[in-house]
């Protein structure tokens, strides 16, 4: 096998990407989830507010991953879990959406967010209203992506002045979202 083949089939390989309730994670990929999100996060000035990685280690989170498998390093991950808010409200909250820097910006968010929409939009029983997810206020692009991945400020999001921002994306079938340039 000639290089190009060999580093494309790498390329395949290395987004690949499993899914895995807390309970099955192998523990390579289990002990690298902390340290991706602290390589990515660590620095944000409202890191401390928002930010609390014990949630990764919840009996109920469930996860798709990319990489982390033999020496291949942790591309990427979500983090999510079935949630009600208001007391009544189901929804599938996304705890963490993270990309190693070295990779982003080649799709692998985006599809990330992608299955933990359509695993939601597969709880057929449970029928969670929306994807919802906090984010920084300073973190410009990531609002950014979540703005062109079809979410807005949510009711539930705290006044402008707060270092964070609550946002959602309604789980309906068979409805195209508008996407606008800007961020949320
Ligand atoms: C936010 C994040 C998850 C996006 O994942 P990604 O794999 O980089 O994003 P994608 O490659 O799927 O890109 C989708 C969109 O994101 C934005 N984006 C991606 N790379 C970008 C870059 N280098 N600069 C600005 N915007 C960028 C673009 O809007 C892009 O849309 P386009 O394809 O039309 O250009 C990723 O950048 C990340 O992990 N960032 C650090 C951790 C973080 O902030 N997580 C969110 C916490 S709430």
């Amino acid at each position: 096998m000639d290089k190009g083949a060999r580093g494309a089939r790498a390329a395949a390989h290395a987004f690949e990407v499993k899914f895995y309730a807390a309970g099955q994670l192998p523990a390579g990929i289990r002990g690298s989830l902390r340290d991706l999100v602290d390589e990515n996060m660590t620095g944000y000035p409202s890191f401390e507010v928002v930010g609390d990685s014990n949630h990764l280690a919840s009996d109920d989170m469930l996860f798709f991953t990319c990489g982390g498998h033999g020496t291949l390093p942790l591309l990427g991950f979500a983090a999510f879990k079935l949630e009600v808010v208001e007391d009544t409200t189901l929804v599938v909250y996304i705890y963490e959406l993270q990309v190693r820097a070295g990779v982003q910006g080649q799709g692998l968010g985006s599809r990330l967010l992608l299955y933990v929409e359509q695993w939601s939009a597969e709880q057929h029983e449970r029928q969670p209203r929306a994807l919802m997810l906090t984010v920084h206020r300073s973190n410009a692009r990531a609002r950014k992506f979540y703005w062109k991945s079809g979410f807005k400020k949510s009711m539930l999001s705290p006044g402008y002045k707060a270092a964070y921002r609550i946002l959602e994306k309604e789980l309906r079938h068979g409805q195209k979202t508008k996407q606008r340039a800007g961020v949320v």
